[in-house]
């Protein structure tokens, strides 16, 4: 992990976007997370720890931690879940904070798992992708990041280890591809959509082009957040994998037009599989 030295010298650091703070006692509240579960939503966020309780035949007991303004954060056994908003910059800011709170709190060995929806390319909806890279617009596994008035590109490697041990809890093959998850900065215009607000930059043709080149690139699915997570958690030295469920197959069409009951179905799929293989390597939260 390369520690931000200077935190030391900070009295009271206040996790603004949490509501929490370090003169709290995190040791007793969060000193046993080894799980921290992260997608896009306060609504999943909470089901995944249902899901987690269900597991546990209701003898963990699910706790809130924080203000919820901008966030939604749970804690069950040793399990954080919560909840990023969309966008680079949205889980950058909770990956600062969560990363110190874990470093107040005394933690050891935890893991990062990001639960996420996304657009599937060349695959059925309610497929669930395990990314084996996260990649730019580009398909490099890099997240190019601007720093004040530079621009730094960390790797994107997600923990081969960690990769191998998720398949290995897969029952049914179809459920569950391997692939490169694209990582943008917009649901429409940067992931080659034509139903956006503004007239396209680029024609049918071109986009089909692209998402053809994605696919043979071996990227399986597109998302916001991917590029952002795995750098952060290479740069922190955190094991980290990320796990979404395909709402659409973006060769078959721009707009989400699953129903309500379908889209539960797809992301239960999702909330489930990451729960059993939690629940099954965890042998503490039992
Ligand atoms: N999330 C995305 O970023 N893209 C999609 O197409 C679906 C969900």
């Amino acid at each position: 992990m390369h520690r931000n030295k200077i935190l030391e010298d900070i009295e009271v650091d206040y996790l603004y976007h949490l509501g929490l703070d370090s003169s709290m006692n995190l040791k007793a509240l969060f000193g046993n997370v080894k799980f921290v579960c992260m997608g896009g939503s306060p609504d999943r966020a909470y089901e995944f720890v249902k899901k987690i309780q269900e597991r546990s035949d209701k003898t963990l007991i699910i706790e809130q931690f924080g203000k919820t303004e901008r966030t939604s954060l749970y804690k069950i056994g040793n399990v954080i879940s919560m909840s990023h908003g969309m966008g680079m910059p949205s889980i950058l800011i909770f990956l600062h904070e969560i990363t110190k709170l874990l470093e107040y709190a005394g933690c050891i060995d935890y893991i990062f798992l990001r639960l996420g929806t996304s657009g599937g390319i060349g695959i059925e909806p309610g497929t669930l992708v395990l990314t084996t890279e996260a990649v730019n617009s580009n398909f490099k596994a890099v997240f190019d990041h601007q720093v004040l008035d530079k621009t730094y590109s960390f790797p994107t490697n997600l923990d081969s280890k960690l990769i191998a041990r998720i398949q290995s809890c897969v029952k049914t093959t179809s459920r569950l591809v391997l692939g490169k998850t694209l990582g943008t900065d917009d649901f429409y215009e940067g992931q080659g959509r034509l139903d956006g607000a503004l007239a396209p930059l680029y024609t049918d043709i071109e986009k089909h082009d692209y998402l053809q080149r994605a696919f043979m690139m071996g990227v399986r699915n597109i998302e916001m957040e991917s590029t952002a997570f795995a750098a952060f958690c290479v740069r922190a030295d955190i094991p980290s994998v990320i796990i979404c469920v395909a709402l659409i197959n973006r060769l078959n069409g721009d707009q989400i037009t699953s129903t309500k009951e379908e889209m539960k179905h797809y992301t239960d799929n999702l909330l489930d599989f990451v729960a059993g293989f939690v629940y099954d390597q965890s042998d503490c939260i039992k």
